[in-house]
């Protein structure tokens, strides 16, 4: 089974969020598993040059807009698995990795170039595994290309959805320009009288994927469905859920590179030393008695930033400290400096984006707020749960999935969870949490749950190749 894996971001060449590491881990895993699978992701401004091995292609021709497009290609295996970098220094060389007005040209042109490597590398793959809006634009191209070039025939597109709140929308007057013309190509893309590059994935890929059961559910509902439920409903018995898994060689208390201390669920002192080095960091008071609940994400309306608003003063007021990092909206950035200004003893804050920051603060932290408005998967409360960090979730998307609340009777559960999207509702799962906390064992017994589970790759790699059989007939 040989398979290409395309993405506009993977870990460790480029990354804003989830996307970037699940589509680096992934081809690996799926070769754990058997498969010959590779890469396809852009090479950016931001890819460090460490990682690019060697070059692959040096001309890559790629008919685009009515010229001879010339690109680069670089190989590596930085991220453990046969990946190619598309260097086209026109639309990837700048200053963030999305951001532009012309982003649907970006990775329609990414797209394309692809598909046109595919060709260079040899045998065509049995599958494409297509991520998120960017890679829309290969699932119509393949379903057109089957019909006109042997060499597709037998290649069918597989579609993940990541999360459905990014579009990709742009005017359909352009499609002509990617060489869209068809009307059975027209009709993929059309949307609420635009071209959407994810509904164009969604309906012309040969099976549908999101990264939760709970999540695969949620969006065919008016609520969550972004005005794709209807389509998402059409093809449900296409749509499936596959939670994603942790790359453990990555994130992994016991062996991770960033942390000054290490330690297991067996053997957790190590722990204890990651709070202090993480209080110093922030140049707040070491009382490693005192909690710290964290935050480390995107700083956007999806994560729930507005209840942790609402209820910082509370968890402050108890004498815990708070940290956070992350980057994002102007107004989320704003709270978290207030915050720090005002109460400068107990609250850390970094704006903006730092790997090296993210593992420490994993380990160091006592508990991971994570109240998501909607969350497809999330990676972080997964972290928390390998990290000994007590997730306090709200239940919805790969959260509920994910966190089982505590029963201190029982001993069961490995976090906390609320289902409203209310502070009052946070609220009261952050004070059970806080009464757990200075019960040592029931602590120790939560932090024990959580950090044995088992939420690598392995099972999700297993399921996808079940369901490229699926489609395949392999
Ligand atoms: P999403 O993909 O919606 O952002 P996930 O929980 O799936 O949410 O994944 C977020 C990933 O991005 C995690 O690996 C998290 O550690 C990382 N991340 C988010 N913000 C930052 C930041 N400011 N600095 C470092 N890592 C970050
Ligand atoms: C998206 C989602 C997040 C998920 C990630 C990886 O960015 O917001 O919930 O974990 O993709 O699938």
């Amino acid at each position: 089974m040989r398979v290409a894996v395309i993405s506009a971001e993977a870990v460790p060449y480029s990354k804003t969020g989830g996307l970037g590491d699940v589509a680096g881990a992934l081809p690996k895993a799926l070769r754990s598993v058997g498969v010959d699978a590779f890469l396809i992701t852009p090479c950016y401004l931001q890819t460090k040059g460490e990682y690019l091995w060697h070059t692959a292609i040096d001309d890559l021709w790629v008919d685009w807009r009515g010229q001879r497009f010339r690109a680069k290609v670089f190989y590596s295996e930085a991220n453990g698995s046969p990946t190619f970098l598309i260097d086209a220094p026109e639309y990837f060389h700048r200053d963030s990795i999305y951001g532009y007005r012309e982003d649907y040209e970006r990775f329609a042109f990414f797209n394309h170039a692809a598909l046109e490597l595919i060709r260079r590398l040899g045998a065509a793959p049995d599958v494409v595994h297509l991520n998120d809006w960017h890679c829309g634009f290969a699932a119509v191209e393949i379903a057109h290309l089957r019909f006109w070039e042997s060499y597709w025939r037998n290649t069918r597109t597989f579609f993940s959805i990541h999360n459905l709140a990014y579009q990709g929308a742009f005017d359909a007057g352009e499609l002509w320009k990617f060489g869209f013309s068809s009307d059975f190509e027209r009709n993929a893309f059309a949307f609420n009288g635009h071209a959407s590059a994810l509904k164009a994935g969604l309906s012309a890929s040969d099976l549908l994927s999101t990264v939760s059961n709970r999540y695969a559910f949620e969006i065919q509902t008016a609520q969550e469905g972004y005005g794709l439920d209807w389509l998402l409903r059409e093809r449900a018995d296409r749509l499936i859920g596959v939670t994603n898994g942790v790359d453990y060689d990555v994130w992994n208390p016991e062996k991770d590179s960033y942390l000054g201390a290490h330690y297991n669920a067996w053997n957790i002192e190590g722990k204890r030393e990651c709070k202090r080095q993480l209080l110093e960091q922030f140049s707040l008071p070491v009382d490693l008695e005192r909690p710290i609940f964290a935050n480390i994400t995107r700083l956007t309306a999806q994560k729930g930033i507005d209840l942790m608003m609402a209820v910082a003063g509370e968890i402050l007021a108890t004498g815990s400290y708070i940290v956070s990092l992350g980057s994002g909206e102007q107004k989320y950035e704003d709270f978290w400096q207030r915050l720090r200004d005002y109460a400068p003893n107990q609250v850390g804050v970094f704006r903006g984006y730092n790997e090296d920051l993210a593992h420490k603060i994993e380990a160091g932290a006592d508990m991971f707020m994570m109240p998501s408005k909607f969350e497809p998967c999330g990676l972080n409360q997964m972290y928390s749960l390998r990290y000994g960090t007590i997730p306090i979730v709200r239940a919805v998307g790969g959260l509920d999935d994910t966190v089982q609340n505590f029963d201190a009777v029982s001993g069961t559960g490995n976090g906390f969870k609320f289902r409203d999207y209310s502070p009052d509702k946070f609220l009261e799962k952050i004070y059970e949490a806080l009464f757990a906390y200075y019960d040592k064992d029931a602590w120790r017994k939560m932090q024990w749950n959580g950090m044995t589970v088992d939420n690598s790759w392995e099972n999700a790699a297993r399921k996808y190749v079940g369901l490229y059989r699926m489609i395949t007939g392999k």
